[in-house]
């Protein structure tokens, strides 16, 4: 049987020192691939409001938005651990609200934790779920939820001060019993000092190559994001352009008549289309192109109907569609 990646087995891919990746899902397929690709976590993210909904930031996503996304993300991936985002709103108003809204995405999602953003800020917070039996994964640095605070989507972390700040940050979240915390957007050698620093493992993004894992956008990765492309995101498809490719080609066969073929549709029984003959009148000497091109498409279909190496569900017309 398959057994599910645990907190605890990430702690351990940490210890011996193997990386993490993790990659963000929002939907059953893209989950179901990147399982079956090994990937041990899967992080429903908040970038879910910007990469799949459009909207500009992630600030509009809602704890719905979370909970319909996170639960087909479950349902797609059998091994990974899947953790969830707490949208903004969800837990910035206190850890009441925070655990009832995290209670609800463990129990409607079937995930196996959540992730919410902020160090020191959000420690009683983390502190409250975890004593409740929720595993939490910290996020500092790039927070975007705080976007409107920090000015943008910036680097975080470069003079000292702010060094010194992220550096207690994550060592209060570990404190606070954080099984992971994400470091986005720092410079690679504060990302590194952190990692040292505490006992949980790092998943960076945008954080360097010295953190215990790596977290992408999949949406980034696949190269079918356009509006935005940060620096740290490398994209291993051209999914985007691939995608308009097969949209343009499929536009233009329907157009021209190539879509679709006989190949492509459904047989009638023939005794069918001699009552519907009888019962109907016969096209007129006058028909139009199109009839005359439905009359001969007819006429094929009747003939592949008839062939002796027909299944006994097309000759019954029924397609199991
Ligand atoms: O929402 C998200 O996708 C994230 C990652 C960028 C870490 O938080």
């Amino acid at each position: 049987m398959t057994r599910r990646t645990t907190v605890t087995d990430l702690q351990r891919m940490r210890d011996k020192g193997r990386r993490i990746t993790m990659l963000t899902s929002y939907d059953y397929p893209t989950a179901k691939l990147a399982d079956e690709a090994g990937i041990p976590l899967l992080l429903v993210g908040d970038t879910l409001g910007m990469v799949v909904l459009g909207y500009d930031s992630t600030l509009p996503v809602t704890v719905d938005d979370m909970i319909h996304h996170g639960s087909a993300v479950v349902r797609g991936a059998k091994r990974a651990h899947v953790v969830v985002d707490m949208p903004f709103g969800s837990y910035q108003t206190g850890w009441q609200d925070a655990l009832r809204n995290a209670t609800r995405i463990l129990q409607e999602t079937g995930c196996g934790s959540v992730k919410l953003e902020g160090g020191q800020r959000s420690a009683e917070t983390v502190h409250r779920l975890v004593e409740a039996g929720i595993p939490v994964m910290g996020h500092i640095g790039l927070t975007p939820q705080s976007v409107n605070a920090i000015g943008g989507f910036k680097v975080q972390g470069k003079t000292p001060r702010e060094a010194v700040h992220l550096i207690e940050d994550a060592k209060a979240l570990e404190a606070a019993g954080a099984y992971a915390i994400v470091l986005e957007t720092v410079p690679t050698a504060l990302a590194h000092m952190i990692t040292q620093r505490v006992n949980v493992p790092t998943i960076g993004i945008g954080a360097g190559p010295f953190c215990s894992g790596q977290v992408q956008v999949v949406h980034d990765l696949l190269g079918l994001y356009d509006e935005m492309q940060p620096k740290h995101a490398r994209r291993f498809a051209e999914l985007g352009e691939a995608s308009r490719r097969a949209f343009t080609e499929y536009r233009e066969m329907v157009e021209t008549g190539e879509f679709p073929t006989a190949d492509e549709s459904f047989y009638m029984d023939e005794r069918a289309l001699e009552l519907i003959r009888r019962m109907t009148p016969e096209p007129s000497e006058d028909m139009t192109d199109a009839e005359r091109v439905l009359r001969e498409w007819v006429d094929e279909v009747q003939a592949q109907a008839s062939a002796p190496e027909r299944t006994p569900s097309e000759a019954s017309g029924y397609d199991g569609a």
